[in-house]
This record gives C-alpha cells, sequence and structure tokens, in this order.
C-alpha cells in the first residue's frame, strides 16, 4: 500500500500482517526507535483527540518526529485561501508521511494524488475513517477471537457516520458475518455500503427495536449522532433515540462487546463501575488499541 485512503484497499493478508505488529506493540510496550530521521505531518481541518493523538505518539514511541497543525481549518494556510493541493506540494517536501483529517468527502484521495508521500485518511467528512476501522477490526479479533460469522449490530447515524461505513467494507472481507442496522429513520445506511454487502455476499438487514437484537449480537457498535452534519431538527429528532444504558445493557449475551468510535455523548450511559469493571465494556480497550494499530500501519507505510 502506499497510501491508505479507503478500507477496500486492505486484504486479509494486509490485515493480519498489520495485526500481527499491533500484537507486537502491544506485549512489548517497549519500542525500537524504527522510526528515527522520520518526520510525520498531520494536516487535521476537523478536530479530533484520539486519532490525531494516537498517531503522534505512535510516531514518538517508534523513535520518529512529529510537525502538526491541530486544527488546520482556521491556523494553517487555508485561511488565506490556499487550496489542499498546494498545501499538501509543500508538506509533502517536508514529511514522509501525512496524517489528514478533512471535512469535505474524497479530500484525502485528491491529497494522495499529489502527495510524494504516504497520505493515511484520518477520516473525509461522510466518507471514511479507514484507521478507525482498522482498530475496530482488531479489537473485535482481540475481544471474540475471530473475524468470521459474527453478529454485529451498528447503531446510530448511519448516513453521517464514516466509522461504520469503513467497518462494513472490512466486515465484508471476512466470510459469515451478519450485520444489522439500526438506526433513525433518516439516518439509514446507504446504499453504496448495502450494495457492496449485497455482492460480498455479507448478510444484513434493518431493525428497529434494540432491545430485541442485544441478546442476539456478538458485538454491538455504537456511534453519535453526528450533530455537526445534519441539521438541527434532524439532530433533535435522532437523539437518544438508541442508547445503552444498565437496564438494556444486561440484555447482552455474556461474551458479547460494546464497541464505540468514541466520543460518545448520550448514546451510552453506564456507570463507571460498569465501564470499568464490565468486560462487555470494550470502548477504552478499543481506543487504546488504536494506538498499536497505528504504531503498525505507519511502520508498513514507511520501511
Ligand atoms: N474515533 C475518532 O475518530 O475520534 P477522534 O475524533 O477523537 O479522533
Amino acid at each position: 500500500m502506499e497510501h491508505f485512503i479507503e478500507s477496500q484497499q486492505l486484504t486479509p493478508e494486509i490485515i493480519f500482517d498489520i495485526f500481527s505488529r499491533a500484537d507486537e506493540f502491544r506485549k512489548d510496550k517497549i519500542y525500537d526507535p524504527i522510526l528515527r530521521g522520520k518526520v510525520l505531518a498531520t494536516l487535521f481541518y476537523e478536530p479530533s483527540t484520539r486519532t490525531r493523538l494516537s498517531f503522534e505518539t505512535a510516531m514518538l514511541r517508534l523513535g520518529g518526529s512529529v510537525v502538526t497543525t491541530e486544527n488546520a481549518r482556521e491556523f494553517s494556510s487555508a485561511v488565506k485561501g490556499e487550496t489542499l493541493q498546494d498545501s499538501i506540494r509543500v508538506v509533502s517536501n517536508y514529511a514522509d508521511c501525512i496524517v489528514m483529517r478533512h471535512y469535505e468527502e474524497g479530500m484525502a484521495k485528491i491529497a494522495s494524488e499529489i502527495s510524494k508521500v504516504p497520505v493515511i485518511n484520518a477520516g473525509d467528512g461522510k466518507g471514511q475513517h479507514p484507521t478507525q476501522a482498522l482498530l475496530d477490526l482488531y479489537t473485535i479479533w482481540k475481544e471474540t477471537g475471530r473475524l468470521t460469522n459474527l453478529k454485529i449490530a451498528i447503531v446510530g447515524d448511519l448516513a453521517s457516520g464514516r466509522t461504520a461505513r469503513s467497518l462494513c467494507y472490512l466486515l465484508g472481507k471476512f466470510p459469515g458475518n451478519e450485520i444489522i442496522f439500526l438506526s433513525p429513520e433518516h439516518l439509514k445506511m446507504k446504499q453504496d455500503i448495502k450494495e457492496y454487502l449485497s455482492r460480498h455476499g455479507v448478510s444484513y438487514r434493518e431493525e428497529k427495536n434494540l432491545d430485541e437484537v442485544l441478546p442476539n449480537v456478538d458485538i454491538v457498535y455504537m456511534t453519535r449522532i453526528q450533530k455537526e452534519r445534519i441539521t438541527l431538527d434532524e439532530y433533535n429528532s435522532a437523539r437518544g433515540k438508541y442508547t445503552i444504558n444498565q437496564n438494556n445493557f444486561n440484555l447482552l449475551n455474556k461474551n458479547a462487546r460494546i464497541l464505540h468510535p468514541l466520543p460518545k455523548i448520550d448514546e451510552i450511559v453506564l456507570p463507571l463501575e460498569t465501564e470499568e469493571k464490565d468486560d462487555r465494556v470494550a470502548y477504552f480497550r478499543q481506543a487504546e488499541n488504536g494506538l498499536y494499530i497505528r504504531m503498525a500501519l505507519l511502520v508498513h507505510l514507511m520501511m
């Protein structure tokens, strides 16, 4: 892989190669400085906590350096009217890899067509967030021991949620998986993903009642209603429709897992004790896995 722009690029072989390296980083917690002398540029035109900080930590842990614009929309020359193309042309002369998040779908692909160094899509509007999907898949694998024959409920704003879209592409690469979509009526999963799943023989269906689904799934992948991508009316009519709380949490099978790409707002409301002690809550382990996966990905693309 030269650039990592969309989940479909990954093959099971590449996925397990990255997973195996991530396993080593996860186990050792002491890292050889194998990226010493390399520079990572993080260009974020949208806010981020996990993605930007885990990429930057990954680079530093491996001995590399980081240059960054944490709010490129406001503090880069984009504010003076510079095109993304020109910015990438310039930054790709400074850095050995560019991690980019943009508010418009398709911009990571455009950047990759211009850049002289690998570009990693850290989220492009309503498009994709493939490194999140990779760490989601890794978490599913670590938590359940498999990537096949899983029943997965994907819940929330599926029309704007790029993590859910990217994850569907990856789930489609492994046989026997069954996806159940639950979303407010106006925020359903788009047709392109449904067609991809059909083409790849992945069984999916749409359901309305979360409590009826919870006892029968291995994974519940909760997502946030993306307030910044929809109208206030759309947001108000979606908010609170699908939530996990202590009552319906107890409907889950004892081996099931709740994942969430985070940040979570009010779609998961569980007591601290449950979040800390119940193994079914996997979303903070998932966020930690992001570090190991991103370390493995940087090595994969830069060495
Ligand atoms: N999951 C995720 O992309 O989180 P951030 O927006 O904090 O990077």
